[in-house]
């Protein structure tokens, strides 16, 4: 029953009523809190929407665990100069197309939490509003001490190295073409695995969500399925540190600061638990992708996968969107994306093969950045050859490119902007598309 030892089983779902017992009889019958909780275990809520939230939001799950969360010692400031929440930040913000190299894993022993690089942000997290997009940059697991994140929820994208993912409700496991994600307030600790079962060195993308909880889209006339399917959601059933004793760390984000403190025993004491705020995992391979069976190229919102919606409708605080193998069969048209100016503002990672609208410059574990109404598409040299190819149908495979799409302007930090990645002749890329008007 121990989460880092266990093989590792999985119930399937989105949003549904999940119930988990890690030792037969833990979890109460019939009611949440009873006077006395089975196996003497201390009941505790967990709220991820306000209680008076729509039956359709709401989300909490009830926790039974050996110790409470409310015991812990005294936080003290935790130095992570590299992690940056919001937009609340004195950049000088040019209306520039950003792209970067893929981003080196330093040599220095680094974990999960130390190796986050905070690369653009919008918003406010005490406002619960907008989003922080990093890079995590990592060579060893997180050993006896945790993470949880009171302004968000995280959205993790690994791009190279597996990683096994202790949460308090239980552990997954993801690697490249699978993502994670952690409600805001579940404690969880990183464990990397390399291809040979050992340590190895890490990286992928995070999307630290201040806003509201990550949804699935609405399918309109798509219809009752498609995109990703709630089914193929998986979330972890419970398991528990076994062993009950021993320092261990909390490191918690909270209002945009990192605290520690330390723990007289292991948080992952959870023996049981249920309800619809869990953990989820979920493999892009199961994704339905739609798109034209006759000519032009759809909006990339049909490659939706989980959207954060603000007070607007359908003008998300972040849509998670992917780029996945697909088809291309479209008569008589412009196969790439097409040139574009977009309200919303783009970020854009890849995690293997090519993008299409830029085979050479944008490399797996790098990133780009179109702002607000920053004219962006294909380069010349794409755009070159999609207006000449013959138009058979083309799988295009080996690829996987992923876009955070906010409504607010993303922020870059200093970090991003000094980084020796930065790519300074980005821009470059279009300076080939000539004037070929001919009257
Ligand atoms: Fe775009």
């Amino acid at each position: 029953m121990n989460p880092t030892s266990t093989p590792l089983a999985y119930q399937r779902g989105f949003g549904n009523e999940f119930a988990s017992e890690a030792v037969p009889g833990a979890l109460p019958q019939g009611r949440n809190s009873p006077q006395h909780a089975p196996l003497n275990l201390y009941p505790e809520l967990l709220s991820g929407t306000a209680f008076t939230a729509p039956r359709a939001a709401n989300r909490r799950s009830w926790l039974y665990r050996r110790q409470p969360s409310v015991v812990a010692g005294r936080y003290a400031a935790y130095a992570q100069a590299h992690w940056c929440t919001g937009a609340g930040r004195d950049a000088v913000l040019a209306p520039e197309p950003l792209r970067w190299n893929p981003f080196p894993i330093e040599a220095a022993d680094c974990d999960f939490v130390d190796g986050i690089r905070t690369l653009c942000a919008n918003g406010d997290a005490q406002a619960q509003t907008g989003i922080g997009v990093h890079i995590y940059l990592a060579n060893r697991s997180m050993r006896r001490r945790a993470l949880v994140n009171a302004d968000g929820e995280m959205l993790i994208v690994p791009q190279l190295g597996r990683l096994r993912i202790v949460t308090e409700m239980g552990a997954l496991e993801v690697g490249p073409g699978e993502i994670a994600l952690l409600p805001r307030g579940v404690v969880f600790k990183v464990e990397l695995q390399g291809d040979d079962g050992q340590e190895g060195p890490s990286r992928g993308y995070l999307c630290e969500n201040y806003g509201a909880h990550f949804r699935l889209p609405e399918l309109g006339p798509i219809g009752s399925n498609g995109l990703a399917n709630p089914r193929d959601f998986q979330a972890p059933v419970a398991a528990f540190d076994a062993e009950a004793t021993g320092s261990f760390e909390l490191v918690k984000k909270f209002a945009g600061r990192l605290w520690r403190a330390p723990l007289r025993g292991s948080p992952f004491n959870v023996v049981a638990w249920h309800g619809n705020l869990a953990p989820l995992k979920y493999d892009t391979a199961n994704f339905m992708t739609i798109g034209s069976i006759s000519f032009d190229h759809p909006d990339p919102s049909i490659f939706t996968v989980l959207t954060s919606p603000s007070d607007t409708p359908g003008t998300a605080n972040c849509d998670f969107v992917i780029f996945p193998p697909r088809w291309l069969v479209m008569e008589d048209t412009f196969r790439p994306p097409w040139y574009h100016r977009n309200v919303m503002s783009e970020f854009m990672g890849l995690v293997h093969g090519e993008y299409d609208a830029k085979p050479e410059g944008f490399k797996p574990g790098g990133a780009s950045l179109h702002n607000s109404m920053v004219p962006h598409g294909p380069d010349a040299d794409a755009f070159e050859r999609a207006s000449s190819a013959a138009l058979a149908p083309q799988k295009l495979d080996d690829t996987l490119a992923f876009m955070f799409e906010s409504r607010y302007a993303l922020v870059p930090t200093d970090y991003a902007l000094t980084s020796p990645q930065l790519d300074a002749r980005y821009a470059d890329c279009w300076a080939g598309l000539d004037d070929r008007f001919a009257c």
